[in-house]
């Protein structure tokens, strides 16, 4: 925000953030002048930024807690210097730098733009030092913002009758006990999990998808709230069962599972439904892809956050994976809308927790 030269201003600084910035981070932006701006930059704890430059801007920034480091390179001249409260330091134009959050809370940092931050197209991705972790804030926006078409564009995706074979299988299940549910979405799944399950906790990471799921379920034994399925808030042990429908792969599915693990009771059982492009052949597979890219396209209109779907997986992957995070295969069935061939098929697949 610049005002005149000529007026004081004064804010707070805002409850919510203003934006995402290009590398992952949550922006509060503060106030003005001419020469520059200042914004809030948090990065929360365990996180690594994506590496970026700026074009145009020079920044100077102060850290005002959390701990953690900052890369920085400007041509073969690079360095990684610790972050601590109190800690200031400079990203000249054209360095290319990149942030982790090491500590128990998010890094917290005040930054000044100068010029100001002139907008779009500004900071441009680079190679960093690290793996970026941040893309979850990208999905939850993506997924927040086309919430309104996901039920209509996922059927066109994955075939109108696809989803209620997934509901008819749930519905056999016996009991479930305590259940979590993650990346809701609409809720499409929450009603029958709740009339299988002692309770449920239905979660997602974007609250524009949280807020219909709202709207549609009414069933008492279910409570909503915002979840990240690969750090979530629970504690371990906390369910006897685990719900999750074409999640998996938006995540990295090896921390995804290990965190399952973690808040399931020993025996405690994970249900996932998943994309199966491994079941399609030839001119099917293809024909299944361009369906998928062009109903998305179309459908949502907005761009898609990076690497989405790139870690789609293979049954034997998906074997290979659930047997390392400690878990017991208990079923795996290819459901599929047969009205045409290359719908793509969803796995439904059963695991037990091994072991305590
Ligand atoms: C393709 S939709 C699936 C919705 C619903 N489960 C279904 O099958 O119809 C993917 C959902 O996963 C959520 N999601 C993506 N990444 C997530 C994460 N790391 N943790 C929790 N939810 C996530 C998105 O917000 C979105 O609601």
């Amino acid at each position: 925000m610049s005002v005149r030269p000529s007026e004081f201003a004064a804010m707070p600084i805002p409850a919510e953030r203003s934006a995402v910035a290009p590398d992952g981070s949550d922006v509060r932006v503060l106030l003005g002048l001419a020469g520059g701006g200042m914004a809030h930059f948090e990065l929360a704890a365990g996180e690594t930024s994506i590496a970026v430059t700026h074009r145009t801007v020079e920044e100077i920034w102060l850290i005002l807690s959390g701990r953690g480091e900052m890369w920085r390179r400007q041509g073969d001249r690079e360095e990684v210097v610790s972050l601590e409260r109190g800690v200031c330091l400079t990203i000249p134009v054209g360095t290319h730098f990149q942030l982790r959050s090491l500590g128990r809370e998010a890094l917290a940092a005040v930054g000044v733009t100068m010029p100001p931050w002139p907008g779009e197209g500004e900071a441009v991705v680079v190679a960093g030092k690290w793996r970026p972790t941040v893309s979850a804030n990208e999905q939850r926006d993506f997924w927040s913002q086309v919430a309104q078409s996901y039920d209509r564009v996922v059927d066109l995706q994955i075939g109108p009758g696809t989803r209620g074979r997934v509901r008819e299988r749930l519905a056999q299940e016996g009991r479930l006990g305590n259940v979590a549910e993650f990346g809701c979405g609409t809720g499409y799944y929450t009603e029958i999990l709740a009339s299988h399950s002692a309770a449920v906790v239905a979660t997602d990471l974007s609250p524009g998808m949280l807020d219909l799921a709202r709207e549609r379920i009414y069933a008492a034994n279910v409570t909503f709230q915002t979840e990240d399925v690969e750090r979530t808030s629970f504690a371990a042990g906390s369910f006897d069962g685990v719900f999750m429908s074409l999640v998996l792969h938006f995540t990295e599915p090896e921390k995804t599972l290990l965190e399952m693990r973690r808040i399931l009771k020993p025996g405690g059982t994970l249900i996932l439904s998943n994309l199966d492009p491994g079941a399609l052949r030839g001119l099917d597979r293809l024909r299944c892809s361009v369906r998928i890219v062009y109903q998305g396209v179309t459908g949502y209109r907005r761009r898609p956050p990076r690497r989405l779907g790139a870690n789609v997986l293979t049954e034997a992957r998906l074997r290979e994976l659930l047997a390392k995070a400690g878990f017991e295969i208990l079923a795996c069935e290819t459901l599929r809308d047969p009205s045409r061939s290359s719908y793509i098929p969803l796995e439904y697949v059963k695991a037990a927790k091994r072991g305590a």
